[in-house]
């Protein structure tokens, strides 16, 4: 009788299998397992979804974010304007400002605590206002609020886009909240909305003044993929959108329109976008209270320059007459520090916080917040200072290219 040719198993054992090879077959079993697959993280692939405490920096929660996030949420908050240049050139600015630490300096025990127009803070950081951050996490801004208010009390810059209206989030209690307008251009379209945030108690009004003409290729690219494309209308009597990329609901802005809002705010009133110190003594000229440095995270004019690298020039312009608040492309503890050195008063955050919502809710706003909070208290040590006082601006020294 002839012998059966034998199978590929057979063939397999023949070859006795070495223990490094069984180990193999197995994991590649494991990996090909839809469980796995389902928590592939695709910034890396064939990983699984870290979980909350294995995230040690903001940049951690961006993965987690793009992981969980559909597509076209993610982009919305990734993207920046046309190129997306002044989105890179905001994180390349760091690269430019060395700390130059006191080392004789003892910094044991450090205090970050400050306190801006009114509102004391135990670190010089809040959360930037937002739109819609429905789209993030099912708990929207009061996940974003909660979580604010776990990390210390960060303050935080309620959106004129929020998902929430303010006064729900005012109603749930906790740290110190401002509100943010994009003003209409009738003015006295505007009074309700500032008189129900002031009466809901927020503690300043920030005006954003950039952002007049927005158009973002990433999210368009989703939008024209997507069942939700927008068209221009032509129904009777309606005003046509404009067919041509760019919005142009906000081109109308003029400084006058400050002395307008002026006696409709009670609180302290900022504009937020300045990028030049001839717009800062504008600013101060219109009665404002603050600014904030700010390109609005590289989502509005590509090429702009980053907030870091024009913060000197209008902090020198404006000279301690009123506080001047920065964001952009702020990531790390050191980051903050170096923009504390070079005289902001504060930092706000855009998109770490929101990655920390998309990634764990509340839980993963205040992680995130918390995780820059300690970076900047350990950056503060090593470079000797323990008040913001002593970050002076011998503290950085900036080589712009
Ligand atoms: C998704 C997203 C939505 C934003 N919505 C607003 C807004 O409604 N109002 C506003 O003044 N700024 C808005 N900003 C700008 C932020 O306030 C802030 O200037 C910017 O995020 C700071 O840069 P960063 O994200 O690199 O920290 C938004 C930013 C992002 C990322």
């Amino acid at each position: 009788m002839r012998e059966r040719p034998a199978g590929k198993i057979e063939q397999s054992w023949r070859r006795s299998p070495s223990r490094r090879a069984a180990l193999g077959s197995l994991a590649g079993f494991l990996l090909g397992s839809p469980d796995l697959f389902a928590q592939q993280d695709p910034f890396r692939d064939h990983s699984r979804v870290p979980g909350l405490d294995e995230l040690l920096t903001a940049f951690d929660f961006e993965e987690v974010a793009y992981a969980k996030l559909p597509r076209a949420a993610y982009n919305y908050t990734a993207h920046g304007g046309a190129g997306e240049f002044t989105v890179r050139r905001n994180r390349e600015a760091f690269q430019w400002a060395a700390i130059r630490p006191k080392s004789s300096a003892k910094a044991a025990v450090v205090d970050a605590s400050t306190e801006v127009l009114g509102t004391k803070m135990q670190f010089p950081i809040m959360a930037a206002p937002s739109a819609a951050h429905v789209a993030l996490h099912p708990s929207k801004e009061l996940g974003s609020y909660s979580g604010c208010t776990a990390a210390a009390g960060t303050p935080m810059i309620v959106s004129y886009a929020t998902s929430t209206p303010f006064e729900e989030i005012a109603a749930a209690g906790g740290g110190p909240l401002w509100y943010q307008l994009y003003p209409r251009e009738k003015l006295e379209d505007n009074r309700p909305r500032l008189e129900r945030a002031q009466a809901a108690g927020c503690k300043a009004v920030v005006v954003t003044i950039d952002q007049q003409a927005a158009y973002y290729d990433r999210s368009a690219h989703d939008r024209n993929l997507s069942s939700r494309r927008r068209r221009p209308s032509v129904r009777p009597g309606v005003k046509p959108q404009n067919p041509y990329r760019f919005t142009s609901t906000r081109l109308w802005y003029e400084w006058k329109l400050f002395d307008g809002l002026r006696p409709m705010v009670r609180t302290p009133l900022l504009a937020k976008g300045i990028l030049t110190p001839e717009d800062a003594l504008l600013c101060i000229e219109h009665g404002l209270d603050g600014i904030v440095v700010s390109n609005h995270g590289g989502r509005g004019l590509d090429y702009s320059p980053s907030s870091l690298e024009v913060l000197p020039e209008i902090v020198d312009a404006v000279g301690g007459r009123i506080p001047v608040l920065i964001d952009s492309g702020f990531r790390r503890g050191g980051d903050v520090l170096k923009a504390l050195a070079l005289g902001a008063k504060a930092v706000c955050l855009g998109r770490v916080p929101r990655w920390g919502l998309a990634s764990f809710g509340a839980a993963g706003v205040q992680r995130a917040l918390e995780i820059v909070q300690a970076e900047l208290v350990l950056a503060m040590k090593q470079a000797g200072c323990p008040t913001l006082a002593a970050a002076d601006r011998s503290l950085v020294r900036l080589d712009l290219p």
